[in-house]
């Protein structure tokens, strides 16, 4: 199927994740007259889009998605004020805002939740998931929540139990109320009104649980079960996520991008189709995961170049038939991909720019997280007290008390911890980084005099170049943005490629993962437009080399 041109196809978005992005009143935390006076920087990379991260009024039990007050923002990150003219100085520069929107779960200080653990009656009592305790006294199911320990907390008050499928501070709405769902449609009408462009879902395939809520099925040994059985797309899902665009969506034009773990790729069109799918695009999660398997939690999985190829290029071919993709290597809840994907010693630069192109010219939105485009690597923790992640934490202790060694635990949270991607952004060589004048409220890596904004804005081989001319070099080809992709070297442990092509035109995207030289055939055709190598050396690829070619189809100037 042939699928539309739009203006969110043709952008690029740059993800900030606000806390760690830009202090402005040294008080250690990012803030939003910080983000604005960055606002240059973004122009001139030149992307078209921001996602941020929650803004709102929270206690902070996960960094912001466990929202107090969804009309108000939170105090260490400014006021209303302060959002409306972000608003309007992105607005000036031709960027548009996406905001971050939570609607599977508020704070447990969120008026609505306080009010509905007052009393057994309270009106807004069904507005979160309540029931009284199992058979034996204890919780209702042994759904175990995504942060570790049962999913259910006792409250003493009233003698129920209420549902998280997150932290315990994070109680889970009840969808099945319809007055829920209502409250929600008014709130992102309410900061649609105030100009924001549309959001990007959070955790939007937890909404829906088994209305049986059965046992589940636990691993040999344990009690508790993964609650993806009870609460993860959930049959019955769609006719929410069908109303949320009948009366919010579509009648405002917002564009969407669902955080979506869990939609097995028969069930993407659903979400995605352009005729009747629900979202414009979904960041799915199989190739940022592939080193997680189930089974027991905090263990790291080998995997082979050829798993991760396979997963972006299997949602390319799915969803070139009917929709649209969020493509991304980074974000908040990742580590950063040069460290996981590449290679974040010697060949820091080289390997940064190559998983840039490899990832950025494929079908789909571009998603850029702060400090992928200058290739910021995972942070050196020294002790368990560097880290601050409500999961790395939990995880920590749930390895110790289960007999793990502190040094295995450790081990494991520098390859996966969520902090590596959450380290200040490194704007310079200065105090701090450039990131706040006070005392951070995370370590910054120590590698900022090195890596930082301002030095790679200098030098013109820097991955933050690279992404400029990326960026460019996609806004100026249409092929790139909506040519059909066919992978190359699908069975290589080495090379990963692909081919877009549009009407004539064909382009041709070739990527060594390697550190050594390896042979690779050069399309026949084919004029260099984009290289991470200076020098090529014909019929090879060179350590971590991209090379990005455009076949010309008469001949000339043949690499
Ligand atoms: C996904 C968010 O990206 C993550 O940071 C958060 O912890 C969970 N959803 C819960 O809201």
């Amino acid at each position: 199927m042939e699928t539309g041109p739009a203006w969110w196809k043709e952008s690029i978005v740059y993800q900030i994740y606000p806390r760690s992005f830009q202090d402005s009143n040294g008080d250690g935390i990012g803030d939003l007259q910080g983000v604005i006076s960055r606002l240059d920087y973004l122009r001139d990379l030149g992307i078209d889009v921001i996602w941020i991260c929650p803004v709102y009024d929270s206690p902070n039990d996960d960094n912001g998605y466990d929202i107090r007050d969804y009309h108000r923002i939170l105090d260490e990150f400014g006021t209303l004020e302060d959002m409306d003219e972000l608003l309007g100085q992105a607005a000036a520069r031709g960027i548009r805002i996406v905001m971050d929107l939570v609607a599977n779960h508020t704070s447990d200080e969120h008026a609505w939740f306080v009010e509905s653990r007052s009393s057994r009656d309270n009106p807004k009592r069904d507005w979160y998931i309540w029931k009284p305790p199992g058979a034996d006294g204890k919780a209702p199911t042994n759904w175990e929540s995504n942060f570790g320990g049962s999913a259910w907390e006792y409250d003493e008050a009233t003698g129920e139990y209420y549902f998280h499928a997150f932290s315990r501070k994070q109680p889970d709405l009840n969808w099945e109320n319809p007055e829920v769902r209502q409250a929600v449609y008014r709130m992102m009408e309410w900061w649609m009104d105030r100009g924001v462009a549309g959001f990007r879902v959070d955790a939007i395939t937890f909404i829906k649980k088994n209305q049986r809520f059965p046992q589940l099925p636990a691993e040999e040994g344990r009690e508790l079960a993964s609650l993806n059985g009870g609460s993860l797309n959930q049959p019955g899902i769609l006719d929410f996520l069908r109303e949320m665009k009948r009366e919010v969506l579509e009648p405002r034009n917002a564009v969407t991008v669902a955080e979506a773990p869990g939609v097995p790729l028969s069930q993407v069109p659903d979400y995605l189709d352009e005729r009747d799918g629900v979202f414009s695009m979904l960041f799915q999660f199989d190739h940022v995961d592939l080193d997680m398997k189930p089974g027991p939690k905090a263990v790291y999985h080998p995997w082979r170049l050829t798993d991760f190829k396979r997963a972006l290029a299997g949602w390319q071919r799915e969803t070139e038939k009917y929709g649209w993709m969020a493509l991304y290597l980074e974000n908040h809840d990742h580590v950063r991909s040069v460290s996981k994907f590449g290679d974040d010693g010697e060949y820091r630069t080289e390997s940064a720019q190559m998983l840039a192109a490899y990832y950025f010219l494929m079908r789909g939105t571009p998603f850029i997280y702060q400090g992928q485009e200058l290739g910021m690597t995972n942070c050196p923790m020294d002790g368990i007290g560097d880290y601050d992640d409500i999961m790395s934490l939990r995880l920590y202790r749930e390895g110790l008390e289960s007999g793990r060694s502190e040094e295995e635990m450790l081990a494991y949270l520098a390859k996966r911890s969520r902090d590596h991607g959450r380290t200040p952004m490194q704007w310079s060589g200065g105090k701090n980084a450039g990131f706040t004048a006070g005392k951070p409220w995370l370590r910054i890596n120590p590698n900022y005099p090195e890596i930082n904004a301002e030095r790679q804005e200098r030098e013109e081989d820097s991955v933050l170049w690279f992404y400029k001319r990326l960026i460019r070099l996609r806004r100026e080809n249409r092929a790139l943005v909506y040519g059909d992709f066919c992978e190359l070297y699908a069975d290589s442990e080495q090379i990963g490629g692909y081919v877009r092509s549009l009407g004539g035109e064909k382009w041709t995207v070739l990527c060594n993962f390697t550190r050594e030289p390896v042979p690779a055939r050069m399309p026949e055709n084919g004029r260099l437009a984009l290289s991470n190598v200076k020098s090529r050396t014909h019929g090879f690829l060179a350590p971590y080399e991209a090379s990005i070619f455009r076949e010309t189809g008469n001949g000339d100037e043949t690499i």
